[in-house]
């Protein structure tokens, strides 16, 4: 073959394959775009929602539920609620639901330190993980919320998050499709919908999202449930390094269990905790940090938070999956966010006294080991279970 012949046909092979990828890969975004269904897919028998395991026993949810949300709860009301969750109906050009950006793979984070709502707004704050919310007494990351059901209707009536305008615009575009009305009726004995029932069922599919199988809460178990505090125990499942970055999380020298404390990682916001305050009946008082803290990430605060820099203590419960960090998404990785406890920590004036020696700005000064101690106890603490479960998931997509 002359070299000309063979130049063309390894053209025409390049020009082929390339057809062939773009093909493909069209086929594949348009099977992306498809998958999605018109109608939730759901289980003839509803998914047991109720029973929940907490501390090692076998607790009915409705007893851990803290705010008016405790009421008509059952494994039909969660089962609306985890529809609505993942619809995109909920917003004003159907194209966002809460499961956009608060995505179950992640621990229901975003990956994005701003998510994007309708219209391709953006939201200034990064999204937060939702779990255990029924041990979470203040939401958002200033706090503005008491509790998921206070919480539920926000974002969609935000006008950056899901847009939709009014109570009425809601109810009737979901009275108008095939499945709401029997879900509604199942759930509550109605096939009316009113904005209330929405907000109920919403907040009784938050509540049930409980991450409590993680490979920390396995370790804390013994045969008679959970076997006391995790700053004093030593899980058994642990490695050499895990246990390394337990105890320096519990350790005086790095605080870290002095603000995300318990069981859940997160603020010590009750009466007398700490950041607490004067208690839920003081809950508008300004000076009540409503479990916020500022940690020092900067001189000046574009976006102050609850007021002073100080932002949510959050849980640290499936942190590994939850990036980007901080309530704007500043840092990619734990290892980055390490960085800044260990030299990053700036002397603003509010900053919090753990992080004072003096009166000024005292840095932890990590070594790489102890960062990487840190980090594989941070691992720990993901649950594959609240991750991957059927019953948490998406149901307008086949699984
Ligand atoms: C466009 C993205 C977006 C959508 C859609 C969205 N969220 Fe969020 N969510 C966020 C962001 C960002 C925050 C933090 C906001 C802040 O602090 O001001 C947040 C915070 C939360 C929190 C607080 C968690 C905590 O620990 O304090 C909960 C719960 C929550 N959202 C539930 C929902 C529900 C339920 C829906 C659907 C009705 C929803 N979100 C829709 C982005 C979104
Ligand atoms: C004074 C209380 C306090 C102490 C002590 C503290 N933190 Fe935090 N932590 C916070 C606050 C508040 C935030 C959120 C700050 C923000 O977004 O502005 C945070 C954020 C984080 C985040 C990112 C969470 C997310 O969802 O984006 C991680 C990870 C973290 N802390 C780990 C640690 C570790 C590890 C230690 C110990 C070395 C520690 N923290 C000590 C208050 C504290």
């Amino acid at each position: 073959m002359k070299n000309s012949t063979i130049l063309s046909v390894k053209v025409l092979f390049i020009l082929c394959a390339t057809v062939v990828m773009i093909f493909s890969a069209c086929k594949k975004s348009q099977s992306v775009a498809t998958s999605r269904s018109e109608t939730p897919i759901l289980p003839s028998t509803p998914f047991e929602y109720i029973s929940v395991e907490e501390g090692g026993q076998i607790m009915d949810i409705t007893e851990l539920i803290h705010d008016e949300s405790n009421t008509m709860v059952s494994n039909q009301s969660v089962t609306l609620g985890r529809v609505l969750f993942y619809d995109t109906k909920l917003s004003i050009n159907n194209t966002i639901s809460c499961g956009s950006c608060h995505k179950q793979a992640l621990g229901f984070a975003d990956n994005v330190a701003a998510s994007i709502g309708f219209s391709d707004r953006v939201t200034p704050r990064n999204s937060m993980a939702i779990q255990n919310a029924v041990h979470n007494n203040n939401m958002f990351w200033d706090s503005r919320a008491q509790s998921p059901m206070e919480l539920s209707m926000m974002p969609v009536f935000n006008h950056l998050e899901m847009g939709m305008e009014t109570d009425q615009m809601l109810e009737s575009k979901l009275a108008a499709t095939a499945y709401y009305p029997e879900l509604f009726f199942q759930a509550f004995g109605s096939n009316v919908i009113t904005k209330d029932k929405i907000a109920l069922a919403m907040t009784h599919f938050v509540n049930c999202l409980f991450s409590k199988q993680s490979k920390f809460d396995e370790g804390m178990k013994g045969p008679f449930g959970k076997i006391g505090d995790p700053s004093q125990v030593t899980p058994t499942n642990f490695t050499a390094l895990e246990i390394e970055g337990k105890k320096l999380f519990f350790s005086e020298a790095f605080k870290c269990s002095q603000c995300h404390a318990g069981s859940n990682f997160s603020a010590p916001d009750f009466v007398g905790g700490g950041y607490g305050g004067s208690g839920f009946g003081n809950d508008n008082d300004p000076s009540n940090p409503r479990g916020t803290a500022n940690i020092g990430l900067d001189f000046v605060y574009k976006d102050n938070g609850r007021g002073a820099g100080k932002f949510k203590i959050p849980s640290l419960r499936n942190i590994a999956l939850t990036g980007p960090y901080m309530h704007d998404g500043r840092f990619k990785t734990l290892n980055d966010v390490l960085n800044h406890y260990s030299h990053g920590i700036k002397n603003h004036p509010s900053l919090d006294e753990k992080f004072k020696a003096n009166g000024v700005a005292k840095p932890l000064n990590m070594s790489e080991g102890e960062k990487m101690a840190l980090i594989s106890f941070l691992n720990t603490l993901t649950d594959r279970n609240l991750t991957t479960n059927p019953k948490f998931s998406d149901p307008f997509v086949a699984h």
